[in-house]
């Protein structure tokens, strides 16, 4: 992983948020929603959180009595996100790396954490984090998303920039959020981290966005991409973002368009 995967900052957070969020996060929160529900916990830890789509969606299923701490690496992403959250005093905001955990043994029933994994440096260390928060009989609900050939739109994206930089083109995508997929993997790191009952499905969704212009700047400027891009030349992000519309556009037409996602959901006991 880059050094600049994880940083989601500066401009990105609002971008990730407006864009990107209604485009491919929110489908996949509400599935992350019903999961965390169905268990009915008292005490709720979400892990890179972002700007809280998972939050709003979990808050919105959960009874009055719950104690939901929700933490990010990246506080401008949690800024965001509780901004955008309505008052709601069952819900604690908490900057805290994945793989080392501000909390003691034991102390949450569920652990919930959207498109997170993939940045994690040591995945079985943030495993074995999560492992150690969570009751005995609680459960680790989170997800992944599968490789970028099933998420149409980010692998038309990443196919058009390197036309623009064919001798160093962008693999951030590949590399990081569609770089964590095969299931015997993600099976074999949880299983190091402690975890012995674990569930492993693929699910598949449709984004959809109302123009070329609108799925471009969600995935060259709200997510890491645009760090990316800006090593290579800042004064090429327009022409980058202009670049990706225009393949988009080609393929889909110039109006409201969609796109197959798909991604991998996991529900672990220890
Ligand atoms: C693709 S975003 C997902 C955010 C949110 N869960 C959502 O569904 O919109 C990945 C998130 O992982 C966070 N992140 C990266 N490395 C992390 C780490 N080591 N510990 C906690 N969060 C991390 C980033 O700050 C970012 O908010």
């Amino acid at each position: 992983m880059s050094a600049t995967d994880k940083v989601f900052a500066g401009s990105i957070p609002k971008i990730y948020d407006e864009y990107l969020v209604p485009m491919i996060f929110s489908v996949y929160a509400e599935d992350i929603a019903r999961r965390v529900a169905a268990r009915s916990p008292t005490a709720l830890l979400e892990i890179a959180a972002g700007t809280g789509a998972v939050t709003r969606a979990v808050a919105a299923a959960l009874p009055r009595e719950v104690h939901y701490v929700a933490t990010d690496l990246n506080e401008p992403m949690l800024a965001v996100a509780a901004q955008r959250q309505a008052n709601d005093d069952r819900i604690t905001w908490r900057q805290a790396d994945a793989m080392a955990l501000p909390f003691g043994d034991a102390e949450f029933d569920v652990v919930c954490c959207q498109f997170g994994a993939m940045f994690f440096p040591d995945r079985v260390r943030a495993y074995g984090e999560v492992k150690r928060v969570l009751k005995g009989d609680g459960t680790f609900v989170f997800n992944v998303w599968d490789r970028i050939e099933d998420n149409v739109l980010t692998h038309e994206a990443t196919i058009a920039l390197a036309k623009l930089f064919p001798d160093d083109p962008p693999r951030f995508m590949v590399r990081t959020p569609h770089g964590y997929y095969d299931k015997s993997v993600i099976k074999i790191d949880l299983e190091r981290a402690g975890f012995r009952d674990i569930a492993i499905e693929t699910r598949s969704e449709i984004s959809r966005a109302p123009s070329p212009e609108y799925v471009a700047l969600a995935l060259c400027q709200g997510t890491p991409l645009r760090s990316e891009i800006e090593a290579r030349d800042a004064g090429k992000l327009q022409a980058a973002t202009d670049l990706v519309a225009a393949a988009i556009r080609t393929r889909h037409g110039a109006g409201a368009l969609d796109g197959k996602i798909q991604a991998i959901v996991i529900e672990a006991r220890p």
